[in-house]
């Protein structure tokens, strides 16, 4: 099996941390060619520096991170500090980078990558707000046909939102953003909270990452003990859930997730709903299917999956 060459564009973000962690884990299947930073859980100074912190920590400091837009496309920036604290990445006591960032600009670094690779061979893999992606495609029209796929975290259907109660956070952010992205044509598959609801780090699970005794083990089960303070009280749920990683699990094995390939919308004009992954899951329209909505997954193999890897950082 030849890897899979991806982008992460990303906001970490104790989530999008592991899955980054999980795709530089896992070289015989991801070939992570460089991570773009976006505006969203923070603000773009941070998530730029977060990633830079997380590469760090799996000693990948040759990645080159870029940064990109620092607002979505046509609104205010709405970030989530009360999820990820004020850092987006508090939890564990990581040191500042020393990796500068990449020269240039994010978008440019995506519109680049895609012209000079052969077509479908390359997998974008948003993990926050879709301001970059859509940006690109703006900008380059052209590299729409040249992207094998795009494997992104976003919306939601029967768990309804998180930001508000139709909207979930990355889509809600820059909703003409994902708007452009779902009318692309590109092959879209969807990870919304359906499923990374049901990705939750129990005690067990968090007791296993750092019962590996390594610096990523450690981090990791500090960055989710921060993190699950926030869906324990808000759903009462177990744990938190890894959302992000769903991205970069599902790359690495497809089969431990399922879902329906369906026509999704996104809302950009009712302030109501502003956001709202509108999900044909019970194809009740005639809309063309732009979409694999994932709904399922084999938690436990999910988890067996990413201690495994995170072990051998
Ligand atoms: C998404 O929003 C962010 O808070 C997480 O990193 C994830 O990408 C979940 O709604
Ligand atoms: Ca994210």
């Amino acid at each position: 099996m030849t890897a899979r060459k991806i982008i992460i564009d990303t906001d970490p973000g104790q989530d999008d941390a592991v899955a980054i962690l999980l795709a530089l884990a896992s070289p015989e299947e991801i070939d992570v060619l460089g991570i773009t930073c976006v505006a969203g859980n923070v603000p773009l100074d941070l998530t730029s520096k977060n990633a830079r912190i997380v590469c760090e920590l799996a000693g990948r400091s040759d990645m080159s991170v870029y940064a990109g837009c620092d607002r979505p496309l046509g609104r205010d920036l709405v970030t989530a500090e009360h999820v990820h604290g004020k850092t987006g990445l508090d939890g564990p006591n990581l040191p500042d980078p020393t990796m500068p960032l990449a020269e240039g600009h994010a978008v440019d670094y995506i519109i680049e990558q895609l012209r000079t690779h052969p077509a479908g061979t390359v997998t974008l893999c948003p993990l926050g707000p879709l301001t970059n992606i859509a940006t690109a495609l703006q900008k380059a029209p052209d590299i729409a046909e040249k992207v094998q796929e795009i494997v992104l975290m976003g919306g939601g259907y029967f768990e309804g939102g998180n930001i508000t109660p139709t909207a979930e956070f990355n889509i809600y952010v820059d909703p003409e953003a994902a708007d452009i992205v779902f009318k692309s044509g590109i092959p879209i598959v969807v990870m919304p909270l359906d499923v990374t609801h049901k990705a939750l780090v129990t005690k067990p699970r968090n007791d296993a990452f750092r019962a590996l005794g390594t610096p990523v083990g450690v981090a990791v089960a500090a960055m989710t003990d921060f993190f699950e303070r926030f869906d324990k009280e808000k759903y009462g749920s177990e744990g938190a859930p890894l959302h992000d990683p769903c991205v970069t699990a599902y790359l690495i094995n497809p089969d431990l997730f399922s879902g329906r390939h369906i026509n999704v919308e996104i809302e950009t004009q009712s302030e109501l709903t502003m956001g709202m992954t509108v999900a044909d899951w019970w194809r009740v329209t005639d809309r063309t299917p732009n979409a694999l909505f994932v709904g399922n997954l084999d938690a436990d193999g999910f988890f067996s999956l990413l201690t495994e890897r995170l072990a051998r950082l």
